[in-house]
């Protein structure tokens, strides 16, 4: 596998691939890689001939409080995990590739509507610096398809709608979150958990089940979701959303309404900020 960091190195070995017919699948991270990411480059790499993932902490998804400082920067390990994943080229550029007149100087996108809510009402810019570097890295790579997690839900709504409404010409692929044993999703800010804090993580997972059978007993949703945040608190979280949405654009669903629902969970523990969903269907 061949690492570059700069945008012509990219563009040459793309051209390169493209010339011979090759298409090209791309995972775009920010590192810290676990079987979460490697899931993704496995599927990318199943449907595409050459797969590109890029590992780049982005500055302008963070708020002024939140942990890109700490966030653990591990390239080396990145490298030997993405080449036995079967990635071909690793991009890992630095800032000022990405964003050539400075975070601040930089165009910004922003995505209406999906991202007033949820993560977006609690992170307020986060989507905005996520959309704006993912067009970025999309323009650099120039993929046929780029994949992402499903556990980052929003996300994954939000950059399918930047894609559609820029006329972006790159298939956007969602891939099943991938978990540990009991359940929790498997996610970088995971380490940051103490021992005690990883055995009670699983109860996001559990809440957002139990938020499922409830719905499918015909209860309120309103009732589910306040039911799941008093669970979480009780058991020392700090919810900021235990949310039921329509899958498709996370509109509120009307009373009664069941099909095509997720459930969205948003919970610190301690000093770590867990999220997670849970499709119904
Ligand atoms: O999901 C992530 O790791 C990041 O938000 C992404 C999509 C790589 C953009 O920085």
């Amino acid at each position: 596998m061949q690492t570059v960091q700069d945008a012509a190195g990219l563009r040459a070995t793309v051209r390169g691939w493209r010339s011979q017919g090759h298409t090209v699948g791309f995972v775009p991270t920010m590192g810290n890689l676990h079987a979460g990411h490697h899931s993704l480059v496995k599927l990318a790499r199943a449907r595409t001939d050459r797969v590109v993932a890029s590992v780049f902490v982005n500055p302008t998804q963070f708020g002024p409080n939140e942990d890109f400082e700490r966030y653990p920067r591990t390239l080396a390990q990145d490298q030997a995990g993405l080449a036995e994943s079967g990635c071909d080229l690793l991009f890992a550029p630095d800032v000022a590739t990405l964003y050539p007149f400075g975070a601040a100087g930089s165009v910004s996108l922003r995505v209406p509507e999906i991202t007033d809510t949820l993560e977006g009402a609690h992170r307020p810019g986060h989507f905005d610096g996520v959309a704006t570097v993912v067009c970025k890295l999309f323009n650099l790579v120039q993929p046929d398809i780029a994949i992402f997690g499903q556990k980052d839900f929003q996300q994954l709504k939000v950059i399918e709608r930047m894609v559609r409404d820029l006329s972006l010409p790159v298939k956007v692929m969602g891939a099943p979150t991938q978990r540990a044993d009991d359940g929790l999703a498997l996610s970088s800010r995971n380490q940051y958990l103490s021992p005690q804090e990883r055995a009670e993580a699983v109860q996001i997972y559990q809440t957002l089940q139990q938020m499922r059978d409830l719905i499918a007993k015909g209860h309120a949703r309103k009732v589910v979701e306040q039911a799941a945040a008093s669970k979480l608190e009780r058991a020392g979280f700090l919810p900021d959303y235990t949310a039921i949405r329509r899958a498709d654009d996370l509109s509120e669903p009307a009373e009664g309404e069941t099909e095509g629902l997720v459930a969205l969970i948003a919970a610190r523990l301690g000093t770590t900020r867990l999220i997670d969903n849970l499709s119904f269907d």
